[in-house]
């Protein structure tokens, strides 16, 4: 299926199955399904970064919406030390985690394997996002997140209001363009942005792991099925209000789901992600500790919407009426990729097993930008990888890292 398709609900099927199936190689228990976890306690910073010896700092940044986003500023390497530090200014770089995650996600390998540590041991500026919804962002100026009125929202959302609120902060403190790496949902709210020409004028470039942007090739039985039943029936199981993968409704949710007979639920999480060839399973297990996150049901929907019709366009209202009232036209209005500068460096690394940044669908993405000027576009292709490699796996360095930072040096 598509990248991100489905991504969201993918992480989501992806965590309860790898608690609920051993196979995986987790040593989590059954019986951890549908029960509540409580987020870790302890900041980003304090969990996952200071204890290696890095700087870190937490910050909040207020969307124009209202929403109080957490991040972390990681400025410099190991005892203050990282490659080009004291030469010459340090480079900001913003990652942006995918749907149903947050930004630990950066953080769950050794130091050595981190992208987030090893880009500050490079020498730069390294700030880390963490989505609306997502443990540490779950605040609002006035909204209560126990409310369905805070989970009004999708990646449109996500897009046009906490990417800039986090980027124009950071372009702020630093007086510098940015560099930008996103995954999944991370890629597909930078794509939307750039293609509006929004936040072209503070990234200086922009690595986009397991892009996505359609999502209509579904390779599993699975995100088919999931994504029709998504979009028909999520809102009266869930309404729209928070959409929570370790709650009970969900796990009820993926049951009934399993129960199809073209469902294979044995290894769901190469149902969902495809066949991850490089994940460490502490690592796994440091994951699910931390994840999956909430998002709003809405946000579901929306991907569902995006699966289903196969373009890339703003939320769906469901009818002309509805959606004239928001958009003042009776279709959603579309994304269009080609919009995107021609000479605004983008890097792309995509898997042969990624079943949710599907090559077909990459094939599509990369259709749209056939005009893109040469050599402002770079593709890597990775046989063995799907969706979690490009965060999480242990040979990640040195198969794409260490290309992202050639990337950021030929365009600085
Ligand atoms: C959700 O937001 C939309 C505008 O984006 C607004 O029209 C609608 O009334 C809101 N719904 C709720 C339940 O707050
Ligand atoms: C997997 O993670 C453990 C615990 O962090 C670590 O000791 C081990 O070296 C890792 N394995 C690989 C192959 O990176
Ligand atoms: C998208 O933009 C390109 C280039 O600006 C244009 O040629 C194309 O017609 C647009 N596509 C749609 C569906 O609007």
């Amino acid at each position: 299926m598509g990248v991100c398709k489905f991504l969201g609900f993918l992480w989501v099927v992806v965590m309860l199955s790898i608690q609920q199936y051993p196979a995986f190689g987790s040593s989590r228990l059954t019986s951890d399904v549908g029960v509540v976890m409580n987020p870790p306690r302890l900041g980003i910073c304090a969990s996952a970064v200071t204890k290696y010896g890095y700087k870190c700092q937490e910050i909040d940044v207020t969307t124009e919406d209202g929403y109080i986003l957490s991040i972390q500023r990681i400025p410099e390497g190991r005892g203050g030390g990282g490659v080009g530090g004291g030469r010459r200014k340090r480079q900001p770089v913003l990652l942006q985690h995918g749907v149903l995650v947050d930004g630990m996600t950066w953080l769950l390998n050794s130091p050595e394997q981190s992208l987030a540590l090893i880009l500050a041991d490079h020498g730069y500026d390294v700030w880390i996002a963490n989505t609306r919804g997502t443990s540490f962002s779950r605040r609002h100026v006035s909204l209560d997140p126990d409310k369905p009125e805070f989970w009004n929202w999708t990646w449109d959302e996500i897009a046009a209001r906490d990417l800039p609120a986090v980027i124009a902060y950071i372009f702020q403190q630093t007086s510098q363009k940015i560099h930008y790496v996103g995954h999944s949902l991370g890629t597909l709210i930078a794509l939307a942005s750039f293609s509006e020409r929004k936040q072209i004028d503070k990234v200086k470039s922009a690595a986009l792991l397991s892009p996505i942007a359609y999502l209509s090739h579904m390779t599993t039985a699975l995100g088919v099925v999931a994504a029709k039943v998504f979009v028909g029936e999520i809102t009266i199981v869930f309404g729209l209000a928070e959409f929570y993968p370790k709650g009970e409704e969900v796990s009820r949710f993926l049951k009934g789901l399993c129960a199809d007979p073209k469902v294979d639920c044995y290894d769901l999480m190469s149902a969902i992600t495809g066949k991850n060839c490089c994940l460490n399973g502490s690592t796994v297990d440091a994951f699910l500790r931390s994840e999956p996150q909430s998002t709003s049901t809405k946000n579901m929907v929306h991907l569902a919407q995006t699966v289903r019709d196969g373009i890339l366009a703003k939320y769906d209202y469901g009818n002309p009426v509805f959606n004239l009232e928001h958009y003042g036209v009776p279709r959603p209005p579309i994304y269009n990729i080609s919009n995107i500068p021609k000479d605004f460096p983008l890097f792309m690394s995509y898997g042969g097993q990624d079943a949710l940044s599907d090559p077909k669908d990459v094939a599509t993405l990369l259709d749209d930008l056939k005009w893109h000027d040469e050599g402002k576009l770079s593709v890597q292709y990775i046989k063995d990888y799907a969706h979690a490699d490009f965060i999480m796996g242990v040979t990640a360095k040195d198969v794409i890292y260490d290309k992202i930072i050639s990337f950021f040096t030929r365009n600085q």
